[in-house]
């Protein structure tokens, strides 16, 4: 099915400077751009993100790491995007992702993983409307 799923950029892929390598890999994949913005999370939007997390030992850790510097956000549109999007990303732990993966290329431990993709479709559409309004999507 045509699937929209929400990608993240994160501090630490943003300040290797390799956004346009990842979104080479989206492109490759089939994955389209639908919308787009590079921000500065507060620490608020962080927590209101990862709420699902906020019982986690490593909640605090993750908030700290995502406000550690300006991410890019985008929400990605194609053919089963939220399952392609895990498979481009590989594992969490990027010891255990896949050779070729965005956080085997990328990543340096499961905090500084890289990048962040929904995991399923019904919480991509939640995680998109966090992000973006209506009129900065691209109509469907
Ligand atoms: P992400 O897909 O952004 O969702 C939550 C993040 O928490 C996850 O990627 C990891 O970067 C981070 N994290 C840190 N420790 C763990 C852990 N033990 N299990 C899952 N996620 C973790």
């Amino acid at each position: 099915a045509l699937e929209r799923t929400l990608s993240i950029i994160k501090p630490d892929a943003v300040a290797k400077n390799v956004i346009g390598e990842i979104y080479s890999r989206f492109e490759k994949a089939g994955l389209k751009v639908v919308a787009a913005k590079m921000k500065q999370l507060s620490r608020k939007e962080a927590e209101g993100f990862y709420a699902v997390h906020r019982e986690r030992p490593f909640f605090n850790a993750l908030v700290e790491f995502m406000i550690s510097g300006p991410v890019m956000i985008q929400a990605l549109e194609g053919e089963n995007a939220v399952l392609k999007n895990r498979d481009l990303m590989g594992a969490t732990d990027p010891k255990k992702a896949e050779a070729g993966t965005i956080r085997a290329d990328f990543a340096d431990s499961i905090d500084a993983n890289a990048v962040h993709g929904s995991d399923a479709a019904e919480t991509a559409a939640v995680e998109i409307a966090y992000f973006f309004s209506t009129t900065e999507l691209c109509p469907r």
